[in-house]
């Protein structure tokens, strides 16, 4: 073997595919890294999570579920989205407590149905816009919630 053996030499054409692939790549990267930046930070982190279970778990103690039947039926305008509108304007509430069970776990079925409505952003349904008003929680008391989330869980 001779010692001026030349370096072998990358042709220009494969230069050119790996610079390609790492462009493709690279955009891929910073686009699923814009997109998981822009998760709404209203979820609360899985140990976070436990807290705010037992929370609202802890406001169903007392909730009327026959009130909150009311409330979503008359008293706010949730009927007209999620009834008269349901599976086009918004989801339909049968089979909900079912959906919500398994909808962001580690969050029990009343603790997403109670953030959904709280914080509509922090889960948006698949196949709906983020349309929902965010303003209940300064119109709704906590047993207003605590009724309707106890009507919901039936449904
Ligand atoms: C202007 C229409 C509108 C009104 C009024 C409205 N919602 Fe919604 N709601 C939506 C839409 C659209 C979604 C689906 C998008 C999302 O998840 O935010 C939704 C989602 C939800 C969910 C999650 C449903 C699921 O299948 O996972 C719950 C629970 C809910 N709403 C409860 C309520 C309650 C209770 C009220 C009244 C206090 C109400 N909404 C009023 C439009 C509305």
């Amino acid at each position: 073997m001779s010692a001026s053996a030349p370096a072998p030499r990358v042709p220009l054409w494969a230069m050119g595919i790996t610079f390609a692939l790492l462009i493709v790549f690279g955009g891929v990267f910073l686009l699923e890294f814009i997109v998981a930046s822009e998760a709404p930070a209203a979820t609360p982190a899985p140990d976070g999570a436990a807290a705010y279970v037992a929370t609202v778990e802890g406001l169903l103690a007392t909730a009327d579920p026959a009130r909150g039947a009311t409330l979503v039926n008359s008293g706010f305008e949730c009927h007209v989205c999620h009834e008269q509108g349901a599976g086009r304007v918004a989801p339909g509430y049968d089979g909900l407590a079912a959906r919500a069970a398994t909808a962001a776990p580690p969050l029990t079925a009343a603790a997403y149905i109670y953030q959904s409505i709280t914080e509509p952003g922090a889960h948006v349904v698949d196949g709906y816009a983020n349309a929902m008003p965010n303003n209940y929680p300064s119109r709704l008391s906590e047993q207003d919630l605590a009724d309707i989330v106890a009507y919901l869980l039936t449904r």
